[in-house]
C-alpha cells in the first residue's frame, strides 16, 4: 500500500512537472499581422526552452500547411524551403523568415514548429492579412477643351468588388461619374457619357475626360469596394484652365495723351504687366480691373495712359502671365510704328543694294578696260 501511494505521488509530481514543461516550452508568435502587398515581410516566432532541452529543428508551414522553410539552428547549410522566402537573422531561440514580396496568395495562417529534444515539438501560429493602400497621382490641371486623365491604383485587385469615381464640385456638390464592377463593363453616368471614359481594371483605374469643361473642376474620389477591408478611397483634384488670348486697343483721349487697354479672358485670372522696351518700367501706374464672367472665366483689363510721343520712341508691350503658359504672351502696341520701321529698313536695304551694284559695275567696267589695254599692249609689243 505504501509503495502504491508513493508511486501515485511520484506520478502526480511527474504530471505536474510535465505540464510546467509544456508551459515553459511555449511558443510566442503574434496572433494577427498586416502585411503591405508587394513589400518584403518578416514573420517571427520564439520559443522558451526548459533547462536541458535542445532545439533540433525549426519548421515553418505556409497557409496550405505545406513546408515553407526548415532548418537546424546554427547550421546555415541545412536551410531548405520555397524560393519566395528566406531565413532572416534572429536572436537565439527565435526564428524569423522573410517573404521576399508579399502577394495576395500569402494571406492566411502560418505555423512555426520548434522540434525540441527530448520533449518534442512546440508550435505557434501567426495569421497574415495582406493590405494595400489606394494611391493617386498628384493634383492635376487641364486646359479647357483638351484632355485630362486621372489615375488611381490599389494593389489587391482580387479583393476589389467595384470601383466608383465621384466628383465633388468646388461648391461641395457630389455626383457619381463612373463605375466599374467585376465581370461587367465600365458604366458612365448619363451626364458624362460621350466625354468620359473609364478603364476596365480593378487595380489601376483611369478616368479620362475629353474635352475638359470648366465645370469638371473639383476633386475626384476613387472608391474601391473591397470584400474584407471595406471601402478604400483616395482623392485627386483637377483645376481647369482657360488660356488667355490677349488684345491691345488704344485711343487718343486728349491731345497727345493715349489710353491703352490690354484685355485678357482666362481662368484663373491672368496677370498683366506693361513693358517698355525690354525694361519693365511702366509709364505711370496702370489700372487693372477684373470682371468675372458668367462661365467661370475672368476678364482682366489693364489700362495704361501714355504720352503719344513715347509710342514713337520706344516699343510698348503688354505682357500677360498665366499659370497655364510656359512663358508670358507679349502683345505690342506699336504696330503702326513697327510697319513704318519695316518700310524704312526695306527702303534702306534696297538703296544700299543699288549703290553696291553700281559700285560693282563701275569697278568691273574699269578693270575690263584695263585688262583689254594690257592685252592689246602685249599684242602690239609682240607684233613689234
Ligand atoms: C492546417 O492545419 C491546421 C491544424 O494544424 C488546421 O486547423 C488548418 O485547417 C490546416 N489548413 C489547411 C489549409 O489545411
Ligand atoms: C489637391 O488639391 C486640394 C484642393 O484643391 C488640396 O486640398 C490638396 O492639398 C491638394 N493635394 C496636393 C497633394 O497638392
Ligand atoms: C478701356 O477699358 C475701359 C473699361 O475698363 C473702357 O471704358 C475704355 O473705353 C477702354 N479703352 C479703350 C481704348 O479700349
Ligand atoms: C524690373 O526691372 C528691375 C531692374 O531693371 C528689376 O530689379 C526688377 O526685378 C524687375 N521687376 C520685374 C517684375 O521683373
Amino acid at each position: 500500500m505504501m509503495i502504491q501511494a508513493s508511486c501515485w505521488i511520484y506520478l502526480k509530481v511527474c504530471l505536474v512537472l510535465w505540464m510546467v514543461g509544456q508551459l515553459q516550452g511555449r511558443v510566442t508568435a503574434p496572433e494577427r499581422l498586416e502585411a503591405p502587398v508587394e513589400k518584403p515581410f518578416t514573420l517571427t516566432c520564439s520559443v522558451s526552452r526548459e533547462r536541458g532541452e535542445s532545439l533540433r529543428q525549426v519548421r515553418w508551414l505556409d497557409v496550405q500547411n505545406q513546408t515553407l522553410l526548415s532548418y537546424q539552428p546554427g547550421n546555415r547549410d541545412s536551410v531548405s524551403g520555397q524560393h519566395h522566402v528566406e531565413l532572416a537573422s534572429s536572436p537565439k531561440d527565435t526564428s524569423a523568415i522573410t517573404i521576399r514580396r508579399v502577394g495576395f496568395r500569402d494571406e492566411g495562417c502560418y505555423t512555426c514548429i520548434f522540434d525540441l529534444h527530448p520533449t518534442g515539438s512546440k508550435q505557434g501560429q501567426t495569421c497574415l492579412t495582406v493590405t494595400s493602400q489606394v494611391t493617386v497621382d498628384s493634383n492635376k490641371t487641364a486646359v479647357s477643351g483638351k484632355r485630362a486623365s486621372l489615375s488611381c491604383s490599389y494593389g489587391l485587385p482580387e479583393k476589389v468588388q467595384q470601383i466608383v469615381w465621384k466628383h465633388t464640385s468646388p461648391q461641395g456638390e457630389s455626383t457619381e461619374v463612373a463605375s466599374f464592377a467585376k465581370r461587367s463593363d465600365p458604366m458612365i453616368e448619363p451626364p458624362y457619357q460621350g466625354r468620359v471614359w473609364l478603364s476596365a481594371s480593378l487595380s489601376d483605374s483611369q478616368l479620362t475626360i475629353q474635352p475638359v469643361a470648366i465645370q469638371d473642376e473639383g476633386c475626384y474620389t476613387c472608391l474601391y469596394d473591397t470584400l474584407a477591408e471595406g471601402p478604400k478611397s483616395s482623392v485627386i483634384c483637377l483645376s481647369t484652365y482657360v488660356l488667355p488670348k490677349p488684345q491691345v486697343s488704344y485711343k487718343t483721349i486728349t491731345a497727345g495723351v493715349i489710353e491703352a487697354n490690354c484685355t485678357s479672358v482666362s481662368r484663373p485670372p491672368a496677370e498683366i504687366v506693361w513693358n517698355v522696351e525690354r525694361d519693365n518700367r511702366t509709364m505711370g501706374p496702370p489700372v487693372t480691373t477684373q470682371l468675372p464672367q458668367g462661365d467661370g472665366t475672368t476678364l482682366v483689363i489693364s489700362t495704361l495712359t501714355v504720352q503719344s510721343g513715347l509710342l514713337k520712341d520706344v516699343s510698348v508691350k503688354c505682357l500677360v502671365h498665366h499659370k497655364g503658359l510656359e512663358s508670358p504672351i507679349a502683345v505690342s502696341m506699336n504696330t503702326k510704328i513697327g510697319t513704318a520701321l519695316t518700310i524704312l529698313i526695306s527702303v534702306t536695304t534696297v538703296a544700299a543694294l543699288l549703290v553696291m551694284s553700281l559700285c560693282f559695275c563701275l569697278w568691273k567696267c574699269f578693270l575690263r578696260k584695263e585688262g583689254k589695254c594690257v592685252k592689246n599692249c602685249r599684242q602690239t609689243s609682240e607684233q613689234v
